[in-house]
């Protein structure tokens, strides 16, 4: 499996401000989708700014049992020869996702419609994450599932049909996983495909389906919702990736900057898709100082550098239907609500419970460990807001990277040193997260 079978624990302490100018990481989830893109694509398809952690380092190793070529020709940049929808070579061996479930729903969607035989599988994190949500949709086209571990689970062989139908699918989950497995299987399947969904969720499989020369049209549909169709069997053309740095990972600098006082910190080009700004949002309302400096558009994504400030914050009511623009950012948006005055309440966050860790759990048992007061009501979590995160715990990061790059920033402003179990799984998305944070002064040790 990808990540250190050996625990690398790790401690946190208060310090000075924190202050700099940093970078962090391509985003994730447009990663995954160029090296994919440029496997469904016949020519070159070159990426720079590819996330070159251990999650879309998997996905490139895929496409490559796929049929492509998969090079790396400088730091970030990558070259992809793909070979074209409807063009995947059957693999001999099992297709290893590691810690990745993006990784691995989007490839079922990749795969699917292919006459083909795959067998997905990954670590004993992604062996508990639910998949039955990507294949449900996949069997409508004539995928076959051969085998599954019990309730849906890895390791997963699937058999493609020799000829898919399209599809209309309204997802029963907020997922741009579910999503884009059915748009990604939709690409091999002639006539319309259709996905509906009740909450938008992140759009980049969209944009770069248009990216790359598919016709695919995106209309609202109800309060919060799109309907996407897409038009099957196209042959997409070969373009450039220039990958954004990852709000994701932004989050965790932002959130370091406006808890420790006194810090002054930068993240430049950071995406700010709106469909992913919900906890710059958030923070905004909560009275973190930041300002969005010279916002533009790179590469058909919203970018902008963020300047944040130690700032006072206070606590927030933070909406249901708000939890797909900010879904990873929970955990550390529940660091910052321990650092504000009054309550916050996060709500519906039901999703938490299915990522590379139970979150809503994993959060909880870290707050406790820091002596911060909070409750779990149904889908929702409280933090009390009380003016006491004493810290001196330690913090079991159950094979998830952002409960660790979380909870070690908490540990920059509480009064006892904060440790995590286990920061290995950190390198799933933000290598050197670590690095970067010292060079803001952050005392990790
Ligand atoms: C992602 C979608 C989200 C998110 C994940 C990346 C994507 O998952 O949590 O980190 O790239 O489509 P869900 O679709 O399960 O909400």
């Amino acid at each position: 499996m990808s990540a250190s079978e050996t625990k690398t624990p790790l401690t946190s302490r208060r310090g000075a401000a924190l202050a700099g100018t940093i970078t962090v990481p391509g985003d994730k989830s447009i990663s995954h989708r160029a090296l994919m893109f440029g496997l469904l694509t016949v020519g070159e398809t070159r990426i720079t700014g590819l996330l070159e952690g251990e999650d879309v380092l998997n996905t490139a190793k895929v496409c490559r049992q796929l049929g492509a070529t998969v090079e790396r020709t400088g730091p970030g940049a990558w070259r992809v020869q793909g070979v074209g929808v409807g063009g995947l070579k059957e693999p001999t061996e099992p297709l290893d996702f590691g810690n990745a479930g993006t990784g691995c729903r989007l490839m079922m969607g990749v795969i699917g419609c292919h006459p083909i035989r795959a067998t997905f599988d990954g670590d004993a994190s992604l062996r508990k994450r639910p998949m039955r949500r990507a294949l449900d949709p996949l069997e409508l086209f004539g995928v076959r599932v051969v085998e599954q571990g019990e309730g849906g689970r890895l390791p997963i062989t699937i058999q493609g049909p020799k000829d898919a139908v399209p599809v209309t699918y309204e997802s029963p989950v907020a997922s741009a996983q579910v999503k884009s497995a059915v748009l990604l299987a939709g690409l091999n399947a002639p006539g319309i495909t259709t996905v509906i969904e009740t909450e938008a969720t992140r759009d980049h499989t969209e944009r770069m389906l248009s990216h790359f020369g598919a016709e695919v049209t995106v209309t609202p549909h109800g309060a919060h919702g799109r309907r996407i169709d897409l038009v099957g069997q196209p042959e997409l053309k070969a373009a450039p990736v220039v990958v954004p740095a990852d709000p994701s990972s932004a989050a965790f600098p932002i959130v370091a900057a406006a808890i420790v006082p006194g810090s002054d910190v930068t993240v430049t080009g950071v995406m700010m898709n709106p469909l992913r700004t919900g906890l710059i949002t958030t923070l905004i309302e909560m009275g973190a100082e930041i300002e969005v400096l010279n916002a533009r558009v790179e590469s058909g994504e919203d970018i902008a550098d963020l300047r944040v400030r130690g700032s006072r914050l206070t606590g927030v009511d933070v909406p249901a239907h708000r939890a797909p623009s900010m879904i990873d950012e929970y955990p550390v948006l529940a660091v910052a609500a321990a650092f504000a005055e009054g309550p916050t309440r996060m709500r519906g966050l039901h999703e938490l419970r299915v990522k590379e860790s139970d979150r809503l759990a994993a959060v909880a048992a870290g707050l406790a460990a820091a002596g911060v007061a909070h409750t779990i009501e149904g889908d929702d979590l409280i933090v009390a807001g009380d003016g006491r995160a004493p810290g001196g715990g330690t913090v079991e990061t159950h094979m998830d990277h952002r409960i660790a790059m979380s909870f070690l920033v908490m540990g920059l402003a509480t009064a006892q040193p904060m440790r995590v179990d286990d920061t290995a799984f950190i390198a799933t998305s933000f290598p050197d997260f670590v690095g970067l944070m010292r060079g803001l002064g952050a005392d990790f040790s």
